[in-house]
């Protein structure tokens, strides 16, 4: 295929009529110099997507086309290289935040290949060059891609976002733990999926935890953890980015007498924990805080046995478009980071960035980090579980508040 059709990611003759929420399906390449350094081109300032950008060379699998042949004929119309043998690595979905256009990359680790790569495609891209890993986060490369790059070579995780202004999260939890613990009242004699939710002790979704392994993905105050233990956890760990929710979790633990372990690491690689370490994952109200949930769920699917069970609920992406109370609209459903100003009881205001994934990319997420999907719930509201929450209980029950799934990591084959 001549270069000027070429099947570009955002070539409009690939493209008619625009919907920027279809997503586009593209292959990349990691190239190395063999001496520490990786190819990067720069996309062009006039692209109309993702332009002014370092990028791995790559582009978009056309209609009937392999995913794997597409990597091989972008990187030969690009660089002017045949690429001899490759190894898949794994897929970014990525987003443009300012189109809302979406895109999966499946990205590969040239092994192999022939002649010496050349900027070919100059309506693309106005520069390539060497750079080392550490380089690509400030060369813009986008974090979901670069952290598949940084996993595949044995590298820490860049949990950046950029383009996008967040809050710091550690410090911003730690900050309103007080306020928020002494406000939420959560008891710790059920496994809690939210106020007005049924309870995992209701909904079992992951079958009797007695005997089990158990760990807790942003376990706040540790309620849900120390719940898991009394019903028969034979070991429950609780793990949050937060100081000052662990403190309170090991007080919470303390006082209720009841034996859990406590771990300060990010979900998104749940480093320093080992492969293979539970039989059973939860994770309640964690992960609408969490920028990178690709990274996140391949976390908690490594540190899984084979036949692991992983249950988790975040607020309904639905829910979310609606503010404080009523029907006004605060922002569409597809615009998934939005600023949260959190009001206590107490006087005390904290200002937020969360990430409302919408139901599609927490499907995808998950599949693509290697689970089978068993169950997706909307519970409807109920008035047994509401407890201390003094939200807009009547939209509550017209707007499913809290969104589950429940799945589970494949047996080893
Ligand atoms: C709303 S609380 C929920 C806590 C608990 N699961 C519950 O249901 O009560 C969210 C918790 O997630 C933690 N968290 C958010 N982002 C995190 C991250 N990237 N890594 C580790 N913990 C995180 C926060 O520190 C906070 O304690």
């Amino acid at each position: 295929m001549p270069v000027s059709e070429r099947s570009g990611i955002d070539d409009p003759a690939n493209d008619p009529p625009i919907n920027p929420q279809r997503t586009l399906v593209g292959s990349s390449g990691l190239i190395g110099d063999g001496e520490g350094r990786y190819l990067l081109v720069h996309r062009r300032a006039d692209r109309r997507y993702w332009p002014d950008l370092w990028d791995l060379p790559g582009g978009t699998v056309a209609d009937d086309e392999d995913v794997d042949d597409a990597l091989v004929r972008e990187l030969r119309e690009e660089l002017g290289v045949e690429v001899e043998s490759f190894q898949f690595l794994d897929t970014a979905l990525i987003k443009e935040p300012a189109s809302g256009r979406r895109a999966a990359i499946n990205v590969y680790a040239v092994a192999q290949l022939t002649g010496e790569p050349a900027n070919l495609a100059t309506d693309e891209h106005d520069e390539i060059g060497w750079f080392t890993p550490d380089e690509f986060a400030a060369k813009g490369v986008l974090s979901a891609v670069n952290s598949i790059v940084r996993q595949a070579l044995d590298l820490p995780i860049d949990h950046a976002a950029p383009g996008v202004e967040h809050v710091d999260m550690e410090s911003t939890w730690d900050d309103i733990a007080e306020h928020y613990q002494a406000q939420a009242g959560i008891p710790t004699d059920k496994i809690h999926y939210g106020a007005g939710t049924p309870t995992e002790n209701e909904l079992q979704l992951l079958g009797d935890p007695a005997g089990k392994d158990l760990i807790d993905v942003g376990c706040g105050g540790a309620q849900n953890t120390i719940a898991f233990k009394r019903a028969g956890a034979a070991r429950a760990l609780g793990v949050d980015q937060s100081a000052e929710q662990l403190a309170f979790s090991q007080r919470l633990a303390d006082q209720e007498g009841i034996e859990i372990e406590l771990l300060k690491a990010r979900v998104e690689d749940l480093v320093p924990l080992p492969d293979d370490s539970f039989d059973l994952a939860f994770s309640a109200y964690c992960f609408q805080f969490v920028q990178d949930i690709q990274a996140t769920f391949r976390a908690v699917h490594r540190v899984l046995r084979p036949g692991g069970r992983f249950a988790f609920c975040v607020g309904h992406p639905a829910y979310a478009m609606f503010g404080e109370e009523g029907y006004d609209l605060s922002k569409p459903y597809f615009q998934r980071d939005a600023e949260f100003i959190w009001p206590f009881d107490d006087g005390h205001v904290s200002r937020m960035t969360v990430v409302h994934h919408t139901g599609e990319d927490l499907f995808d997420a998950l599949r693509l980090a290697g689970f089978q999907v068993e169950r997706l719930l909307e519970p409807e509201f109920t008035e047994r579980e509401v407890g201390n929450w003094k939200r807009d209980v009547e939209r509550a029950k017209s707007i499913p508040r809290t969104i589950i799934f429940a799945a589970r990591k494949p047996e080893a084959t």
